[in-house]
This record gives C-alpha cells, structure tokens and sequence, in this order.
C-alpha cells in the first residue's frame, strides 16, 4: 500500500484545481466540515479538504499513533524524553478526584494545594486581608516574567478584561530597561506589590528586571520590603536569596512547560485580577476541552482536526505560515501567546530518535486582531503571492451590551474576510468594475489586473458565544493540544526547546564585549560583522563616549 503521505499529496494533486467555492454544490457541506464541543464550533468548511482527503488524513493520525501518545501524556509517563520528563499541564486543571502518578505518586493532591495556598494568596490580596509594608491596600500587581512566565497571564489578563475586580495587573518582560521604566513609572511603589515569575529563577531578563524593581521599592520603602515581594518558581534557593518569604513561593513540578504554565501559580495575577471562582472557570473550560480531545471520535474531534488541517495546508499544500486572525480586541496578544506555544514547540529539525525530519514541522504563526489587520496586513493575504492559510476567531456576542452595533460590524467584517479569501474577484468582475470607473482599452485590462482576487484561499473559523473565563480555558487547550497532535505526526518532542540555548550563551560571553570589560582577545574571537556592530554600537553611544 502507497504511504498515507504519498496518498494525500496525489489526492493534493488530483483536486488542486477544485475551487474550495464549488465544494458547497453539497449542500451540507457545513454541517459535515465542522464540529462543536460545549458551544465552540469549529468551521472548516472554508478549507480544500473533502471527504478523501479526511479519511486519508484520520489513516495518518492512526498510524502515527496520535490517541495513544495523547492518553501517555494525560496519564504522566515521560514523553519528554530529552529532558526526562512527563508533560503533565493537563493535570493543572484536572478534576481533584484524579490520580495521575509520576514516579509512582499522585501528583494531583500537590496541585491542588498549591491552587487552594493560590486562591487564599489572591484572595487575601483582593480583599485587602494582606497588605502593603504601611498597611494600604494593594492597588497594583507587576509581574516580572518572560516567555511562559510572562506571555499567558499577560495575554488571559487582558482577554478576561471584564472580569477584573482586583488590583490592576502590569507586565513587565523586556530586559529593555524601558520596559520596567515606563511600568514603574506609572505606580506607586507604596501600594504595589512584585511577583517574580521565573521557572528557573535564572533568567537574565526576570532577575534584572526584578532587581530593578526591589531597588525601587526599597528607594521608596526602606530595606524591607518582603511585604511587597511574591514569587512564583520551582527555585526556593534561589527565591529565599532574594529574601521572598516561602510563605509567597509558589512552585509548580518540572513536568510543566513554562509555555503551558498559566494553569498553575504562572496564572496568580490573573487570579489577582479576576478572583479564584473566575480562574477555576478557566480551568473548568481547560478540563473540559482535555476530556474532549481524549474522548472524541475523529471527525467530532476539535484539537485533532485543527491539528490535520494544519498538517493538510503545511505539509500537504505546502502553505508554511498561518496567521490567527481574532476578533476579538482583548485576544490582541493571542497570537503572541500562540506563537511561543507553537513555535517554540514545534519549531524542531530532528525527530524523537535525533534523525533528520523528511518533512516541514512547525509553520511560521502570526498575526493580529480584526479589523486592525484589515488596515495593515491583509492585503498580502487576499492578493499577495503566497497563500496564507488564515485562523479566524469570533464571539457570538461581546460583553459590551450597549455597543451591539459594534459587535455586529465586528461579525460582518470577520466573516466578510473569510468569504472574501475563498471566493475572491473573477476577471470578469474585476472588468466591470474597471469599466464603471472610466477605464477602456488596454487600460480596462490592466485595471482589471488590478483588482483581481484569485480566491480560493482556504480559512477556519472557530466561533464561541462570549469571551468568558471558560471559553479563554477552551481556547488555549484547544491550541494546546493541536500543538501536541502535530508535533506527533511529525515524531518530535513538542515539550523541550534547545533552540533558545545557544543565544541566551552568546549573549553571556558578549556582555563584557559590550559594557568594555574584555580584552582584545575576546573581541578577536568573534566574526568581523559581531566586531563591526560592537564598535560601531560604541562609537555612538554617546553616553559612555561624549565626544
Ligand atoms: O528561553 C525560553 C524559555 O526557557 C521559555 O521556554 C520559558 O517560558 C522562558 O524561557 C522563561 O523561563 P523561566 O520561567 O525559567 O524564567
């Protein structure tokens, strides 16, 4: 028998020139080519795919063993192999009756803890229960964290905008000291409380940032100011150095990616900011997503068949980029949240056992909210000379109640994009309009050129009824666990990520480079465009270098 990916590319072949437009001659062909779970609908009836191509695209999962590898990392078995570990993120927001043993204990009893040390933490905050060094209340958070330690409390911070009751929640991440700058700027130290989001507790960027901010609050408060200290990592050594009181440590197990972190004490300001009921509807939304990408069958399947469309556009059609595309306002840094989900995951050349990959893994994924986008990038997408498969996402209503005229610009507009892509301007029409405005001759046709749309681009939609603290929960799994489906059609470990190392060491040994502390030898080690953009960089720092 032919390999399935032989098959899918000669099916590719043989239906490449169906316009994706004709294949809603079947009249059902919604209602096959989407699927709901707990009111999010997925539609992909916008895309090339037909039954064929589906059946062959189910095979490929099969043989790739897909459910299986899924139900090993639900149950803790260490599928993250080059880091020895399990990828356990789902047990964050698992049921507190489970049990999901790791080196033979149940780690969900630990999780659970810390969610309760968590909610009464947060709580206590919001309440005013515990307060700053003088006594105030807390009227600020900053989170100092980067990466999975900054991007999914940031991004669900804002999502979930209307549901802030607590302090206001600020996010610093760049070791740009204009960042911290520009943050600490608009706060009063006085009534703001730190929380140190780091993992590893090593982390360039999070420990300048963070010493930045205790120098601060010690300019303004006096030397103690554990009172407005937090942290949140796996570190205690290196939390106590910092003088943070254990009492406010929380720490997560290995066996949670920073970039699937935000179920855990990641999540604290967002806890701070919309209450525990809130946040544990967020991990309901998380649970409720996991048990549907363990249970479904393949066609009712929502994680699968996002994962497999991304497979059929990336490898199959060999589009390699897909932007998110949210209209949605407050998902304005879902993209930015999806892009170190996806890309630091999936952006891999090696397969498990450390041969070359055969095939393109992880595509490049971008993106901004409608109807900004419309204004900036999207002419690239409708008549640009790549095809960008394009990842819709819309609520059936907004939280602005008063402003409905609004959300239904915002709906015609989204799904006015989407049926532009595939149907697009014939020339013909494109000649009409041409003619209409004045053009005749030759000067018709070139006009007509111009205003040509080629269609046929494909699009998904996913659609959900409000921006809820569920929904965000349903959202993120969901792109979880498509992360996690086409990492293992591609046989490679989606939980490590070596390709950040060799940077964060370079940027080590340059440091003396930069600030003048080493020697020429040093210098003369690097290659001549890092020497040229050293001395040129110093040449015009006209700080260290006045005249
Ligand atoms: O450099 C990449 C990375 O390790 C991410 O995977 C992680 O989310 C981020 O840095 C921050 O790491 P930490 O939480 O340990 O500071």
């Amino acid at each position: 028998m032919t390999d399935i990916w032989q098959q899918l590319s000669q099916h590719r072949a043989q239906t490449k020139s169906t316009a994706i437009q004709s294949l809603f001659d079947a009249p059902d062909r919604f209602a096959r080519f989407s699927a709901q779970t707990d009111g999010l609908l997925l539609d992909y009836s916008k895309t090339s795919v037909d039954a064929t191509a589906m059946t062959l695209l189910q095979q490929l999962c099969d043989s790739r063993g897909v459910m299986a590898r899924l139900d090993a990392m639900m149950s803790g078995q260490k599928i993250n192999t080059t880091e020895d570990r399990a990828a356990l993120h789902t047990a964050l927001r698992a049921s507190p009756t489970t049990e999901i043993m790791v080196d033979g204990v149940n780690v969900v009893p630990a999780v659970q803890d810390t969610l309760k040390r968590m909610e009464r933490f947060a709580e206590a905050i919001r309440r005013g229960q515990i307060t700053a060094a003088h006594g105030a209340r807390f009227t600020d958070v900053v989170n100092i964290g980067i990466g999975g330690s900054d991007l999914g409390p940031a991004m669900a911070t804002l999502a979930l905008a209307p549901y802030h009751d607590g302090p206001r929640c600020h996010f610093v991440s760049n070791v740009d000291g204009a960042h911290v700058h520009d943050v600490l700027a608009t706060l009063n130290p006085a009534t703001t409380l730190v929380i140190i989001a780091s993992k590893t507790f090593t982390t360039i960027e999070t420990m300048t940032n963070a010493a930045t901010a205790i120098d601060w609050l010690r300019t303004a408060l006096g030397d103690d100011v554990s009172a407005h200290l937090a942290a949140v990592s796996t570190a205690h050594d290196k939390t106590a150095a910092l003088g943070i009181d254990p009492d406010r440590v929380f720490g997560f197990a290995d066996w949670v990616g920073g970039r699937y972190s935000i179920w855990g004490p990641v999540g604290l300001p967002l806890m701070i900011a919309i209450g525990a009921d809130h946040f544990c509807q967020f991990l309901a939304g998380a649970a409720a997503m996991d048990q549907h990408a363990a249970t479904a069958p393949f066609q009712d399947n929502l994680p699968v068949l996002l994962a497999i469309l991304g497979i059929w556009h990336n490898n199959i059609c060999g589009y390699d980029s897909r932007a998110i595309l949210p209209y949605d306002q407050r998902l304005s840094r879902f993209a930015a949240y999806l892009q170190q989900l996806d890309m630091e995951s999936n952006g891999k050349s090696v397969a498990l056992d450390g041969s070359a990959l055969t095939r393109a893994s992880g595509p490049v994924v971008w993106g901004e909210p409608g109807t900004n986008g419309q204004h900036a990038f999207y002419q690239l997408l409708h008549q640009g000379s790549q095809v960008v498969p394009a990842e819709f996402l819309i609520a059936a209503e907004g939280h602005e109640a008063d402003l409905a005229h609004h959300h239904h610009l915002l709906v015609a507009n989204c799904l006015a994009q989407s049926e532009a892509l595939m149907r697009g301007r014939t020339t013909d029409e494109a000649r009409h309009i041409a003619a209409a405005r004045g053009f005749t001759g030759t000067d018709l046709d070139q006009m007509a050129a111009h205003l040509t749309f080629a269609g046929n681009r494909p699009s998904i939609t996913l659609a959900y009824p409000k921006l809820t603290p569920f929904v965000l929960g349903q959202l993120i799994a969901l792109y979880e666990h498509r992360v996690f489906v086409e990492g293992t059609i591609w046989g490679i470990n989606s939980f490590d990520q070596w390709g950040v190392e060799l940077g964060k060491e370079l940027a080590q040994s340059l440091l003396p480079l930069v600030d003048g502390s080493a020697d020429s030898a040093a210098h003369a080690e690097k290659d001549g465009s890092t020497r040229g953009l050293l001395a040129h960089l110093a040449q015009h720092n006209r700080r260290e270098h006045p005249n």
